[in-house]
């Protein structure tokens, strides 16, 4: 039995790595789907921007997985963009279970070296854009009377620092808050509300150039390992691992389970 037959899930940042692992997850489980991608470059990151050809595929694979898709280009920042593509989901789906709060974006920069600009870059999409998300998409959810899930990405860094990335950890321990803050305005609405903390994920984020840069200097590298040194091999997971997990937070089966962290990080915290 696909565990989400029927529903409906708004995923965001779907054009590529951990968003369409995600979209093709949910979409073999029954779901009809709402991608939403910029597809365009929105900080100064060292890897490169999705594009609308990276979101077709998705959508085209999503589609051979058996679902029916909305998928649409906007920036998670613009509230009036999102309630548009609610409006228009809400017009042809009817209701609204499910909500991964994905997209994001992460570089590497000593604090000393961060300018006002990084800073905002990183707060406004990764905690900002996550607000806004929410804001947007969870009226939908509470009016259709069903109850639901919203999963948000965290990261390890919303729970402990990695090393030269203070904008992305701050924004990412403001998810982590969020999460709770939320778990507990939705419950009387029957809406679950947990966060998906992976470590080092396979994804253009998490294969970023200005990792092995940060490398290049001998005490940055050490800091680096001192702090952020995972228990299992290989050390990075791939999106179809975090898939599973966030297909379980959305699904019936954990249906106990709100305002939680779902750590999987192959073992960076435990020591
Ligand atoms: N890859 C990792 O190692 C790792 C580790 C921990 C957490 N995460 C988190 O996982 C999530 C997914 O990242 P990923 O690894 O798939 O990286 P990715 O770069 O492959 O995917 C992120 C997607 O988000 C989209 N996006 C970025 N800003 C957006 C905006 N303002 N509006 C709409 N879409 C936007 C991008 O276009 C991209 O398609 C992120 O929240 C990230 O912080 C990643």
């Amino acid at each position: 039995m696909a565990v989400l037959a029927g529903k409906v899930a708004l995923i965001t940042g779907a054009a590529r790595g951990q968003g369409r692992a995600h979209a093709v997850r949910m979409a073999g489980e029954g779901a009809d789907l709402i991608l939403v991608d910029v597809c365009a470059k929105v900080a100064p990151t060292g890897y490169p921007s999705a594009t609308p050809e990276d979101l077709a595929q998705t959508e085209r694979l999503a589609t051979d997985a058996g679902a029916t898709v909305l998928a649409t280009r906007a920036d998670i920042r613009d509230s009036g963009a999102l309630r548009g593509v609610i409006d228009q989901a809400v017009d042809r789906f009817g209701r609204l279970d499910v909500i991964v709060a994905n997209a994001g974006v992460s570089y590497f920069r000593p604090f000393l070296e961060m300018s006002d600009s990084d800073w905002d870059d990183m707060i406004s999409v990764n905690l900002t854009g996550t607000q806004r998300t929410l804001r947007a998409a969870v009226p939908a959810m509470v009016a259709a009377g069903n109850g639901g899930s919203v999963v948000l990405i965290g990261s390890v860094a919303s729970v402990k620092v990695v090393p030269f990335e203070a904008h992305y950890v701050a924004s990412k321990h403001g998810v982590l808050g969020l999460t709770r803050a939320l778990a507990v305005e939705l419950a009387e609405h029957r809406i679950r509300v947990n966060c998906v903390s992976p470590g080092g994920v396979t994804t253009a984020m998490g294969e970023d150039p200005g990792i092995p840069e940060l490398f290049a200097d001998p005490g940055r590298a050490a800091l680096f390992m001192a702090s952020y040194n995972p228990l299992l091999d290989p050390p990075i997971s791939t999106a179809e691992e975090i898939a599973d997990a966030v297909l379980w937070l959305a699904s019936d089966a954990s249906g106990s389970v709100t305002g939680q962290n779902l750590i999987l990080d192959r073992g960076v915290t435990v020591r």
